[in-house]
């Protein structure tokens, strides 16, 4: 699907943003690990989340969906079931190391798969730890890369010092930790989202945090819950640059996740000047929510340092975008992990600014951007990517003339009313 963006007059109004992709893929994980029935309102049914769905399913976890509720009848722990065919992660890197995790404990064997940009993305991280604690995990190029194979094992605690601040890392170990013999103990230097120890603490599962350490018991079944989950702040990231860059906008984003580890993107906002303002802040499941109001303002550049990355991981696409509007010089540094995303996401940004006509320069690891600079609508390409589908939609909102972008569909990887929700900003 190809689709035609042209500048836009703004917009003012209330946006329903569709819910949490992370906290959708962990809590029907995590329901899957319990016992006894779990509901689950507000999930995300995007084409991630209903990967995760599938492969469960063939693992004999038993699902039932009405209208945006699942229930999950736990599995507690330990009794899935030998999947008879290979599990097909498809383009989510959640749900692939998740099952490894998961796997590894389970005492059966099974081999998980992926589409052409998963094959690509790097498993290593999540294998070395996990054959630590004693798991057998086989996979192509040397373990790096799916398809994995896994004959589960007992598993035992070990102590582990993460060396990329990365989730979906820490939650594969927290979850094999939950199916060890022992206890295990991660000591995270930078912390990343921390919706699957937020979530499992809310379940009354066996699991702690002191001083930047994680420690999880092995081998204790836990009950089910009723999850509600939040909307999704990188989602709603979107539509907040929008209403910041472009003139005549005001919007009110209701029942949005606001979980300090995810919202580093506001925090950076901040201090480049923009008009952003948080209300009516409240737990929901364990998870801070709230109402964002976003209006348009001048920014000014600044400088995001490696701390600050993991809270705004999946914003940088943006965060480049809002870096040609806000005057003077952006620079980000310590975002390698952006070349193993979907996409290689700085290479292909860089790539699609350049063509609006953006000088900027590119560096290994982030980029540095001088702005403001006038963007010229032309032909861009997703890659594949969902997030940076959307954030070319976005700059094609504030681009002249028209933004054609090439392989849009892929959006619905993670928010699939994205581009119902654009419409609001394209006069008829
Ligand atoms: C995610 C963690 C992040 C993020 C991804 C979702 C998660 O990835 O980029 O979109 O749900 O745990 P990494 O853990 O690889 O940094």
């Amino acid at each position: 699907m190809k689709v035609r963006i042209k500048k836009s007059k703004g917009f003012k109004g209330t946006i329903k943003i569709t819910s949490d992709k992370s906290i959708s893929h962990r809590a029907v994980f995590i329901a899957s690990l319990a016992s006894g029935i779990s509901e689950i309102e507000n999930f995300l049914f995007a084409e991630d989340c209903i990967t995760t769905l599938k492969c469960l399913e063939k693992l004999g976890v038993k699902l039932k969906i009405r209208s945006d509720k699942v229930t999950v009848q736990g599995k507690e722990l330990y009794n899935f079931n030998e999947p008879y065919s290979i599990l097909n992660a498809k383009n989510s890197g959640t749900t692939a190391r998740f099952l490894i995790g998961i796997l590894s404990g389970q005492n059966f064997f099974s081999i998980i798969d992926g589409d052409s940009s998963l094959r690509n993305r790097p498993m290593k991280r999540v294998v070395e730890p996990l054959r630590k604690m004693g798991a057998w995990i086989e996979g192509r190029n040397n373990s790096e890369n799916l398809p994995i194979a896994i004959r589960g094992k007992e598993l035992k605690g070990i102590k582990y010092k993460l060396p990329i601040p990365s989730a979906q890392l820490k939650s594969a170990l927290i979850f094999a930790g939950l199916l060890s013999k022992d206890e295990t103990e991660i000591l995270e230097p930078i912390p990343s989202r921390d919706h699957t120890e937020r979530l499992l603490s809310y379940f009354g599962a066996p699991i702690k945090k002191e001083n930047g350490v994680i420690k999880v018991k092995g081998g204790n079944i836990f009950p089910s819950q009723k999850i509600s989950v939040p909307g999704d702040f990188s989602s709603a990231s979107f539509f907040i640059t929008s209403a910041l860059l472009i003139e005549n906008s005001e919007i009110i984003i209701p029942d949005v996740g606001l979980n300090p580890t995810r919202t580093g993107f506001i925090r950076v906002l901040k201090r480049m000047g923009a008009n952003i303002k948080i209300n009516d802040e409240r737990l929901l499941c364990n998870e801070p929510v709230g109402t964002i109001s976003i209006s348009p303002s001048s920014l000014i550049g600044t400088s995001i340092e490696q701390d600050e990355i993991p809270s705004l991981i999946d914003e940088i696409p943006l965060l480049m975008l809002l870096a040609t509007q806000a005057k003077g010089k952006t620079t980000l540094k310590g975002a390698s992990e952006l070349r193993v995303k979907e996409s290689d996401r700085l290479g292909v940004m860089a790539e699609n600014l350049r063509k609006m006509g953006v000088e900027m320069e590119e560096k290994e690891d982030g980029f540095i951007i001088e702005g403001p600079q006038r963007l010229k609508g032309t032909r861009v390409s997703s890659r594949g990517d969902h997030r940076i589908a959307m954030t070319m939609a976005i700059a094609g909102l504030i681009a002249e003339g028209i933004t054609e972008i090439e392989d849009f569909e892929c959006y619905k990887i993670s928010f699939p009313d994205f581009y119902r929700l654009l419409k609001n900003w394209q006069d008829e």
